[in-house]
């Protein structure tokens, strides 16, 4: 196993450019499958949910080739089957947009039910009553979702939660049902856009993506394309959030300032300078932060997946936070790692209520999951002394290079293999 060892206290200070969007990247490689001429995607990020994806596409039989690790061509017109039985599927949740994709284009679609982060019960009913309403039967069996349909008939689609899977996964159906379909309450992120963009490229008639309101006209085939994967919002979260809690000076380059304009705004009113440009948006932290209050909300509120990294930097803000989640019940299980490192936090059902103290002092803790991985190496950059970070592996699912971008501002830390007693000797020698 791998682990982060790091050296805290040092400030972030430099230029870091962000990858493409994990979120975004997975649900168009989904959709390249739809049209069976050849799809060239930019901008991939190099990280293990995309390579899981792109292999369980080319077991499906479509042509995949990687001319660098940021770029992929697809080809899915050789595809022979409609169940996606690669063996590691199943530990990623955007495996269920194959489903729509293959639901979209074959009528067929036998996918494993998705796995991903251990952060709540994580339904998936809104997907399943959507696929329905478009006259697909579907069921679950021996770990596998199943849905067929003889034909797709466009229809009216109210889904009960905001939900950006569900979003996605019926747009991709619904882009080649009969006729139009209408999704209300439908979910705005961003990479429910650039999945409606991307499948526009190929030829769907997709409107309203970014509203509350998606309206689809289907279409019965796609063509090729071309496409470029936007920024990743949460990774230039990330950034911006190291920068303010190491009181460090960042340039985070190749992001949509729009997009982050909900952490911008905490981090200005906790006492960070956050200035934007076109494309970047440079973070400087001077004096200790303060406290303030935090509510996850669907976009544009503030992302559910930021909310460990935000906690994280106020654990030692000045004064009392208070963290409520309402996106996802179970995203408070980082918070006794922290506590092992001296956060004072009491969790009450959805509702953190964090105690600032003074310092976070380094210790032995365990990433539990992707994001709460990335808030324990926030909190080590931090933390007085040495903190390693068990089973980073979560971490690899959604930063790309991120010791290498961390060391690139002055970070002392490594991956090393949990094994390799002398490599933290080493490491530890050479930062004391
Ligand atoms: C996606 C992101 C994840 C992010 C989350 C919220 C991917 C691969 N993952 O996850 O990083 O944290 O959006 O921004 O893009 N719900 C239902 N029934 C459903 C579907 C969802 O009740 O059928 C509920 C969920 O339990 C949750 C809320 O809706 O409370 C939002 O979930 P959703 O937006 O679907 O999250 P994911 O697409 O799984």
């Amino acid at each position: 196993m791998e682990q982060y060892i790091i050296k805290g206290g040092k400030p972030l200070v430099g230029e870091v450019t962000i990858g493409g969007a994990k979120n975004a990247a997975l649900g168009v490689l989904a959709a390249a499958v739809m049209t069976d001429e050849p799809v060239r995607i930019h901008n991939l990020p190099d990280i293990s949910d995309i390579d899981i994806l792109l292999n369980a596409i080319e077991a499906l039989g479509a042509v995949v080739e990687r001319p660098n690790v940021h770029e992929a061509r697809i080809i899915g017109g050789s595809i022979t089957t409609c169940i996606a039985s690669y063996p590691d599927l199943r530990k990623i949740r955007a495996s269920y947009y194959l489903c729509g994709a293959f639901l979209g284009k074959y009528k067929r679609a036998e996918v494993p039910l998705p796995g991903g982060c251990n952060i709540g019960s994580r339904p998936i009913d809104q997907h399943i009553k959507a696929f329905e309403a478009l006259g697909a039967k579907v069921v679950k069996q021996n770990g596998m979702l199943i849905a067929e349909a003889e034909r797709l008939i466009g229809t009216h689609i109210y889904f009960d939660c905001s939900s950006v899977g569900a979003t996605i996964n019926t747009m991709l159906a619904a882009s080649m049902a009969e006729g139009q379909t209408v999704l209300e309450n439908a979910a705005k992120e961003p990479h429910v856009v650039e999945v409606a963009n991307f499948l526009n490229s190929m030829g769907a008639n997709i409107k309203g993506a970014g509203t509350d309101i998606i309206r689809i006209s289907g279409v019965q085939s796609f063509h090729g394309s071309t496409y470029s994967i936007i920024p990743d919002q949460i990774e230039a979260g990330t950034f911006m959030l190291a920068a303010a809690a190491t009181k460090g000076d960042v340039l985070i380059k190749n992001v949509i300032p729009k997009h982050l304009e909900a952490i911008t705004a905490k981090l200005v009113e906790i006492g960070a300078e956050v200035e934007e440009f076109d494309d970047a948006v440079r973070v400087v932290a001077k004096k200790r932060l303060v406290n303030t209050k935090i509510k996850t909300l669907p976009y544009p509120g503030f992302p559910t997946d930021m909310q460990q990294v935000m906690a994280t930097l106020l654990s030692v803000a000045e004064g009392t936070s208070y963290v409520t989640e309402t996106i996802f019940e179970n995203r408070f299980m980082y918070v006794d790692e922290l506590t092992r490192m001296g956060a004072n936090i009491c969790v009450e059902g959805n509702l953190a209520v964090i105690e600032g103290v003074e310092k976070l002092t380094g210790a032995t803790v365990e990433a539990l999951d992707l994001r709460c991985g990335a808030a324990l190496v926030v909190a080590g950059l931090m933390a007085d002394g040495c903190t390693v970070v068990e089973h980073i592996e979560y971490v690899d699912r959604g930063y790309e290079n991120f010791a290498q971008k961390l060391c690139g501002l002055g970070a002392s830390m490594e991956k090393i293999n949990s094994e390799d007693e002398k490599a933290l000797r080493r490491f530890k020698l050479r930062v004391s």
